[in-house]
């Protein structure tokens, strides 16, 4: 079994769908989180796969991609030997927990989820999954007693439910789990499509030429950046209220380079949208060529089977305890 440091006290766990190629914002708004803090907590990392067939998915694809994302995330530097990766499927007990969880869980509280407000409108055959898909999201959480959980901020109501959810399963049949706490930092907040840089970027965009996936080819990354929707002031200056385009494309920067806004603003003072476009472009394409030649290295490689399979056992192993002490708690039979 995996033992982590003596000196690491305190845990994480994060997931993200295999829902398509991952793109820039889960990069800036989850993975670099996961990887700043890997050598100073425990961390549980996962592929959210039953998390993505809320949705309809192409089986093929999704298999393709929950292998893609796992090379992905070694790719992207989160190290195995201090992380459990693993894949939310091969391990039965989350879906057991939330069950237990749905069951003490209101309906009214699920039904104030932005998120299934938002994409439930935009589809009027959608399955039950997608409804209750939070409390799958706690069951990941509480399974595992960690302390934060480091998301991006479309996720903070979710984390939020998770802590209500516990906070009154505690409450009902005493002292089951650790309430943890949500983790975001500034520049991971919300990295924004490019051609409408109000909404956020995402996997499942109806326009790609507003995502930059992390599989995409050098070409098409320069083209997406250079074709950003801006504005016509003709100023770089960071001020995400009226300069959504500028204020996104800044946000990149700050997160891959460690400059700040204010240092950024400065070096492109006088310059054009142009130039500095250039400039996020030769950033974001340094980042991300860098993670496709390793992610070419690793992607069929027999190393990959051998983490997932022993981190397959780790997890179940810990799920299964919390499992099994609900059903106590509960009254379930054994
Ligand atoms: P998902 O797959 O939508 O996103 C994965 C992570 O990436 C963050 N993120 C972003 N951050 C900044 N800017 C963006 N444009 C952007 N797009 C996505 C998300 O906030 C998230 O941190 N339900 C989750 C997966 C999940 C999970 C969990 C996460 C399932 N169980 C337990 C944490 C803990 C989801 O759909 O993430």
């Amino acid at each position: 079994m995996k033992e982590f440091s003596e000196k690491v006290t305190k845990s994480i766990l994060t997931g993200i769908q295999p829902s398509g190629v991952i793109t820039l914002g889960n990069y800036i708004g989850a993975i670099k989180q996961m990887v700043r803090m890997q050598d100073e907590f425990k961390s549980y990392i996962f592929i959210a796969d039953m998390h993505a067939i809320t949705v309809p998915q192409d089986p093929v694809k999704l298999h393709e991609n929950i292998r893609s994302l796992v090379a992905l995330y070694l790719a992207c530097g989160i190290d195995p030997d201090k992380n459990i990766i693993f894949i939310q499927s091969e391990n039965e007990y989350h879906a057991n927990i939330s069950w237990l969880l749905e069951c003490n869980t209101p309906f009214g509280e699920l039904s104030r989820m932005t998120q299934f407000k938002d994409k439930s409108s935009k589809n009027v055959n959608f399955y039950a999954g997608l409804f209750t898909y939070p409390v799958l999201m706690a069951a990941d959480i509480l399974a595992y007693d960690v302390d934060y959980v480091p998301v991006g901020i479309d996720q903070k109501q979710h984390v939020e439910l998770a802590r209500n959810i516990a906070e009154r399963f505690n409450k009902k049949y005493g002292d089951t789990f650790k309430i943890p706490d949500v983790y975001i930092t500034k520049e991971g907040t919300k990295v924004t499509d490019l051609v409408d840089p109000t909404k956020k970027m995402s996997k499942s965009s109806e326009n790609p030429k507003g995502t930059i996936r992390l599989l995409d080819d050098e070409a098409s990354i320069r083209k997406k950046i250079m074709g950003a929707t801006t504005d016509s002031d003709c100023l770089i200056k960071y001020d995400p209220d009226n300069k959504p385009g500028i204020s996104n494309l800044i946000n990149i920067c700050v997160a891959l380079t460690g400059k700040t806004a204010s240092e950024i603003e400065q070096e492109f003072t006088g310059k054009n949208y142009g130039e500095f476009k250039k400039y996020v472009a030769d950033v974001v394409t340094e980042e991300i060529l860098g993670i496709q030649k390793r992610y070419h290295e690793i992607i069929n490689s027999d190393e990959l089977d051998k983490i997932l399979d022993e981190n397959a056992c780790v997890t179940r192993e810990i799920a299964k305890n919390k499992f099994m002490l609900m059903k106590h708690k509960m009254g379930l039979y054994k």
